[in-house]
């Protein structure tokens, strides 16, 4: 089985971060969101993944590269523009990538408590045509859904505008080679793009065999802000201490901390479960519960909890505590020294800020 990760498209909903940077590299507990999916492949013994990439596809060579510090050998499928799921798995089988063997498909800025090993397990041991996994949700309409009968999915759609059913598609797909057929013969939507739910759709109505499995741990699909922080906390809550950075005398860990390599504390307070990224300093600071600090930060005088934080960051001096915040890279956050006493900032277009 091959496996195939869909890293193109958009992230409107995370801009400004994503007016420069892939959504799909934003780091969950410091591991960008799409390594996760790289490592689901891995662990389920798929080691020959294709990533699909569009504008930022040189960011997310950069970061994932030839996957064989994965222990997996990764394939660019090159996509024009975001026309679609369906799109990108046409565009995958036109270069050569996919042929005749059956695959997983993961959007890669989705995240699944406990990896996709016994899905794939199922989906090789059990006769079906595709494998659809769903998970209950109260708000149906923001996704595509299934309606099942018994073991069988029988009839699917995107973004339903009336109730059909709450079980929204996640995004793990499994297929044989009959999704050839319906990727080529659907029309896009009315959102102008060619849906992965309508393939479904399409083998369900040529009598393929597509089989539902109904997730009950968690599952994120990481496009808003929350979601992220949200995944943060789970996956944080999922460490053990690791202190492979220095403390010194006067600083204290508690619980479930992670010091990575190079990461420095001085005079400072961490409560776990946190992170601390490589080569990250925190200074006479407070860092609190399901923080995630990426590398070559300095945080010094301040206060900062539940909140992911990027690389190349400086946070210093702050007069309140920092929560609920996500903070993209190299930026720049500290108590301005220059009179007359005021707000000083330079936001990206559609940032949202807090004030006291
Ligand atoms: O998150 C689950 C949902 O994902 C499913 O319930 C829906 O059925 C499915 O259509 C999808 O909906 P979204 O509207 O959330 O998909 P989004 O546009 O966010 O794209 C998902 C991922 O695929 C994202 O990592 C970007 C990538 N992508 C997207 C498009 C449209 C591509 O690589 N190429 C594309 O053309």
């Amino acid at each position: 089985m091959k496996g195939l990760i869909l890293s193109g498209g958009k992230g409107t909903r995370l801009r400004p971060i994503t007016y420069t940077s892939a959504k799909q590299l934003v780091p969950v507990a410091n591991k960008p969101v799409l390594f996760y999916a790289v490592e689901y492949l891995v662990a389920a013994g798929i080691d020959e993944v294709g990533i699909v990439v569009g504008d930022t596809r040189a960011e997310v060579k950069a970061a994932v590269g030839d996957g064989s510090r994965f222990g997996a050998r990764v394939t660019y499928v090159e996509q024009d523009q975001p026309l679609g799921l369906a799109h990108a798995v046409k565009t995958a089988y036109e270069q050569g990538f996919l042929g005749e063997e059956r695959f997983v498909m993961l959007l890669g800025d989705n995240l699944i408590e406990g990896g996709i090993r016994n899905l794939v397990e199922r989906f090789r041991s059990r006769e079906m045509n595709c494998q659809v996994i769903l998970k209950q949700v109260p708000d149906p309409q923001n996704f595509g859904v299934a309606v099942l009968e018994g073991d069988r999915a029988v009839r699917l759609v995107e973004k339903p505008r009336e109730f059909l059913s709450d079980l929204a598609l996640v995004g793990i797909y499994m297929f044989d080679q009959n999704v050839r057929e319906a990727v080529y013969a659907i029309q896009p939507s009315w959102r102008g793009e060619l849906e992965i739910t309508d393939a479904i759709q399409y083998l369900l109505e040529h009598g393929y065999l597509v089989r539902p499995y109904v997730h009950q741990g968690w599952w994120f699909d990481t496009g808003k802000m929350e979601d992220l922080l949200d995944v943060n906390r789970y996956l944080l809550e999922t460490q053990e201490q690791k202190l492979r950075g220095t403390l010194d005398d006067c600083s204290r860990v508690y619980g479930r901390v992670v010091l990575e390599p190079g990461a420095e504390l001085v005079g400072s307070v961490v409560r776990g479960p946190a992170i601390i990224g490589e080569r990250t300093r925190v200074v006479n600071s407070y860092v609190g519960p399901f923080t995630s600090i990426y590398h070559d930060c300095l945080v010094s005088n301040s206060e900062i909890e539940h909140s992911i934080v990027m690389e190349n960051c400086c946070l210093s001096d702050l007069p309140h505590r920092l929560e609920d915040s996500l903070i993209g890279r190299n930026v720049e956050l500290s108590l301005s020294p220059v009179k007359p006493k005021a707000f000083k900032m330079m936001l990206g277009d559609n940032s949202k800020v807090g004030l006291l």
